[in-house]
């Protein structure tokens, strides 16, 4: 789990995998359902170097995870992630399931379901969203302070919006990402897109909207609003 971000868009001062939702913190409500999963086998938290507040957090937890030192990108911080597992011994052939910190919706049962349709697969997948809305492009500004204009309409059919738990093999993985470093993993959001590059077809899962990356502070708000109907 890369929970090395800083989280500046939401304006707050804790980094937002600490802020609070419903009682817990963000990254204690998204390490959970992996803990309790007994087809996960254990857990790696990818942290910022200076941070100072995974420790009560962790002390919790029921189940303790492996810590790794997070890095400068979120491929960055996988990387670690991914080599701490290496050193603890776990094959090259294990499957592993990345999931960002923000998506602290996640839900035992989409985690099952992701691993059952790629338990099989030669590549691996992710859980995604067929696209609902109609997307657009900005056109480019004239001017600095100029408000954003619309300079096109993409097809939306066959466009998935990609979430977090993506599954793939633990040496598969960590190839493709070190196959990006040197370009500073440019273009390189999620694990998927590395696999990509090696023209690599990842499997789409179809998962659920509640399952969003918590980004804004309306998000927040949602985020809040469905953990407490939840409990
Ligand atoms: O910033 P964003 O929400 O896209 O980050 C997605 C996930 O990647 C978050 O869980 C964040 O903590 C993590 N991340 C990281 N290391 C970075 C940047 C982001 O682990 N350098």
């Amino acid at each position: 789990m890369p929970a090395a971000g800083r989280g500046t868009r939401l304006g707050a001062d804790l980094p937002k995998q600490y802020l609070m939702l419903a009682g817990r913190s963000m990254l204690e409500w998204s390490v959970q359902p992996f803990l309790i999963d007994a087809a996960c086998r254990g857990l790696v938290v990818a942290l910022a170097p200076d941070d100072e507040h995974w420790s009560q957090v962790r002390s919790r937890l029921q189940r303790v995870p492996i810590e790794a030192v997070g890095g400068a990108e979120r491929a960055d911080s996988v990387r670690s992630a991914l080599q701490r597992l290496q050193a603890s011994g776990v094959g090259a052939d294990e499957w592993v399931l990345v999931h960002d910190a923000a998506r602290c919706l996640v839900t035992p049962a989409q985690i099952r379901q992701l691993i059952a349709a790629c338990q099989h697969d030669p590549v691996g997948g992710l859980l995604a969203q067929p696209l609902a809305d109609t997307l657009k492009v900005q056109a480019p500004a004239e001017r600095a302070d100029a408000d954003p204009r619309v300079s096109a309409t993409l097809e939306r059919s066959g466009k998935w919006l990609a979430q977090t738990p993506q599954m793939f093999r633990l040496q598969a993985l960590h190839d493709a990402l070190a196959a990006v470093a040197a370009s500073g993993f440019a273009g390189i959001t999620d694990e998927a897109s590395a696999m990509e590059r090696l023209g690599l077809k990842p499997r789409l899962v179809e998962g659920s909207a509640q399952n969003f990356k918590v980004t804004y502070p309306a998000d927040f708000a949602l985020a809040e609003a469905i953990l407490g109907s939840r409990a």
